[in-house]
């Protein structure tokens, strides 16, 4: 029995744009959020409050807050690692923060610069303010599925980890297979593992799309009960810490899949292609969607 209704998260803004090298303006990180809020997109992390040093496309992340339209019922987002990412996401009207931990520890060294026991330390006074004013936090944990640098992630290392963040106060937790190396084999069993440790209600997929297991990856995970699933529209971006790695799943391809199978999710197709077509023109970038391309050429 397949979830009636799928709350998708659109990661585009932040895990899609944050790998580009060119400049991108406010205007057209604006213009690309509330195109997805038009589209029907309930969910949409806006950017990160990380170091600039390490994420320079990040660094106007206060900027796009401040100059979106927020529409009633949509939760804007945006990555925190720290309390002083807290507290900048405060400063610029944040009201929902993601922390991100990683599941292999090299990954974790690579990304944040400390490792796993170390971030999840770093968590905990962020935590404490959050729930000072009444921010919500989401937890993610990346490498899942296999890591750039320490190969294979056993799926109990995940659970641990997923069932600390829920601990500390995380009201979900997202599964990233950054490197997008998993199969539906790898998802089932990561997520029965993880299911027994935590809630599945609380628990979110979040695919990279290098090895174009993605999609196969989602219905495995529908299958296991999981409703949330990370998203970017035109499929954009990749990390910055996991050479090679593709974008996220693509929204419109995730949206194709769904509306197939008689989910629910709230968000409109034709809007969405739009949306992703357009920041692909102002990237200069081939349309990273299967369904946008299809749709588009017709
Ligand atoms: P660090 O160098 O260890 O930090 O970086 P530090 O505490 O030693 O501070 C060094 C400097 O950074 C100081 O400045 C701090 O003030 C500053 P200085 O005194 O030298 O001028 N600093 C900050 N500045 C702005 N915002 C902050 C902040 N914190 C410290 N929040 C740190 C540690 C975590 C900051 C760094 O490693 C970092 O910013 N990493 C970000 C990495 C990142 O954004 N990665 C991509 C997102 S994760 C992802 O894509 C995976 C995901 O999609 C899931 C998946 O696919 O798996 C979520
Ligand atoms: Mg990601």
């Amino acid at each position: 029995q397949f979830p009636p209704r799928v709350r998708l998260v659109e990661v585009g803004p932040r895990d899609g744009l944050q790998n580009e090298q060119q400049p991108i303006s406010v205007a057209e990180k604006v213009r690309l959020v509330d195109d997805l809020s038009a589209a029907g997109l309930g969910y949409i992390e806006v950017g990160s409050f990380v170091s600039p040093r390490w994420v320079p496309q990040m660094a106007g992340s206060a900027d796009v807050f401040a100059a979106i339209e927020q529409r009633p019922g949509v939760t804007y987002a945006a990555l925190a690692p720290n309390l002083k990412g807290f507290e900048a996401a405060l400063a610029a009207g944040v009201r929902e923060v993601a922390v991100f931990a990683a599941a292999s520890e090299a990954f974790s060294q690579r990304n944040i610069n400390c490792s796993i026991g170390e971030s999840l330390q770093r968590f905990a006074p962020l935590m404490e303010a959050a729930a000072e004013h009444d921010v919500r936090v989401r937890g993610y944990i990346s490498c899942v599925l296999g890591c750039p640098y320490d190969g294979a992630v056993q799926p109990a290392d995940v659970a641990h980890i997923a069932a600390e963040l829920i601990g500390m106060g995380c009201y979900e937790v997202s599964l990233g297979d950054t490197i997008g190396v998993g199969t539906a084999g790898d998802t089932h069993r990561l997520f029965d593992r993880v299911c027994r440790d935590v809630p599945r209600e609380r628990l979110a997929g979040h695919f990279h799309d290098t090895y174009g297991q993605a999609l196969a990856n989602i219905h495995a995970a529908l299958i296991e009960g999981i409703a949330v699933f990370d998203s970017s529209v035109a499929g954009l971006g990749g990390c910055p810490y996991a050479r090679g790695a593709t974008g996220n799943v693509a929204t419109e391809d995730v949206l194709y899949l769904l509306n197939g199978m008689g989910i629910e999710t709230g968000v409109d197709m034709d809007r969405l292609v739009t949306a992703g077509d357009r920041i692909c023109q102002v990237l200069g970038k081939l349309n990273g969607s299967r369904v946008a391309r299809a749709m588009l050429a017709r």
